[in-house]
């Protein structure tokens, strides 16, 4: 795409000339829109650049690995590993309000990115991956539920509070605009084509308390489920697909016995934004198919639903 050509290359003047020779700290949430800007600046700048990956804890089976030797062993750029997981779940426990979780979730994150960007010397600029439809959200649906969003990654009133300037090279870019300049920069296809994973991770995924167990259920189920996806080959014609695990346990009945497990929903979407979205049309053979290897396979889950809620009404996410 000589266009996406035109504007990497286009990107990576205007970032030299604002960085110059300074040291850029970027925060790396495993997400396509962070990678692809912590992608860029590498290009720009080379090794004027350091990654910090929080791990809040709330991360998809295998992710925090699968990030990290991503861009440390293939991109070969430098990658500080936060792992924070005692301390989010430490606050979040028993925590049960969508907003207070995420406020919890936020604050920490500054804290803790904070805390390690402090560790880098001379550090003068932060990037972020905001797209487009970041910068419309928050300006067009301030005082709704949307403002905080986008609260987590958009790290708001970090730059000023730790003096650094802010650097946002995909700030006019589309999600498809986002991903295509992935591919131009050599991300492999695999990677750009990832689903969209909000900040605030499985917490939101997870309504209600968040316990060690839940999450270690939800991971599992959400593996199967996804899995199941890819064998059929629906993956990329879905915008985002997970697994929520319901704070309600229910009774089944497994072999002899009864069981008295967590009920989950699956979820996934087709959108262009993330703005509007419809449910998957998945084939009722595919639903039960999956929802027997589910209740098969995970321990804990003994009933699964389809969420065939649009946006709008409802949100992509359940909180
Ligand atoms: P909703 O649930 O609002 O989600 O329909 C729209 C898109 O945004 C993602 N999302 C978030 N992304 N921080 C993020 O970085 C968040 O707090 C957040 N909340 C929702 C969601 O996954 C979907 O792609």
């Amino acid at each position: 795409d000589w266009t996406m050509g035109a504007y990497r290359d286009e990107m990576i003047g205007k970032i030299k000339d604002q960085v110059g020779d300074k040291t850029v700290i970027c925060g790396l949430s495993g997400g396509v829109d962070s990678s692809v800007a912590a992608a860029l600046l590498h290009e720009a700048i080379g090794d004027q650049l350091t990654c910090v990956f929080v791990d809040h804890g709330l991360l998809r089976k295998d992710e925090a690995k699968e990030v990290v030797a991503m861009f440390r062993d293939n991109m070969n750029l430098q990658v500080i590993h936060a792992d924070e997981t005692e301390l989010f779940l430490g606050e979040l426990d028993g925590q049960s309000d969508p907003e207070t979780k995420r406020k919890i979730i936020g604050r920490l994150f500054i804290d803790v990115f904070q805390k390690y960007a402090d560790q880098i010397d001379g550090a003068e600029f932060l990037a972020q991956g905001t797209l487009y439809p970041d910068v419309i959200e928050s300006v067009s649906f301030s005082g709704g539920p949307s403002v905080t969003i986008k609260s987590h990654h958009n790290v708001g009133g970090l730059p000023e509070k730790m003096g650094l300037k802010l650097v946002e090279p995909l700030r006019e870019l589309f999600k498809d605009e986002v991903r295509a300049l992935g591919h131009e920069l050599g991300l492999p296809a695999s990677f750009i084509g990832r689903h969209p994973f909000p900040g605030p991770g499985l917490a939101i995924r997870c309504p209600g308390e968040i316990t060690r167990e839940k999450l270690e259920i939800l991971r599992e189920a959400d593996a199967v489920y996804i899995d199941q996806i890819r064998k059929h080959g629906l993956y990329d014609d879905i915008w985002q697909a997970f697994v929520a695990i319901l704070p309600v346990r229910t009774v089944g009945v497994m072999g002899d016995g009864r069981t008295y497990d967590f009920a989950c929903a699956l979820r996934a979407v087709t959108s262009v934004d993330g703005m509007t979205a419809d449910y998957f049309p998945f084939s009722h053979e595919f639903l039960g198919e999956t929802a027997t290897r589910i209740i098969n396979e995970v321990k804990g889950i003994n009933r699964v639903t389809y969420d065939i809620t649009s946006k709008p009404p409802g949100t992509i996410e359940w909180e």
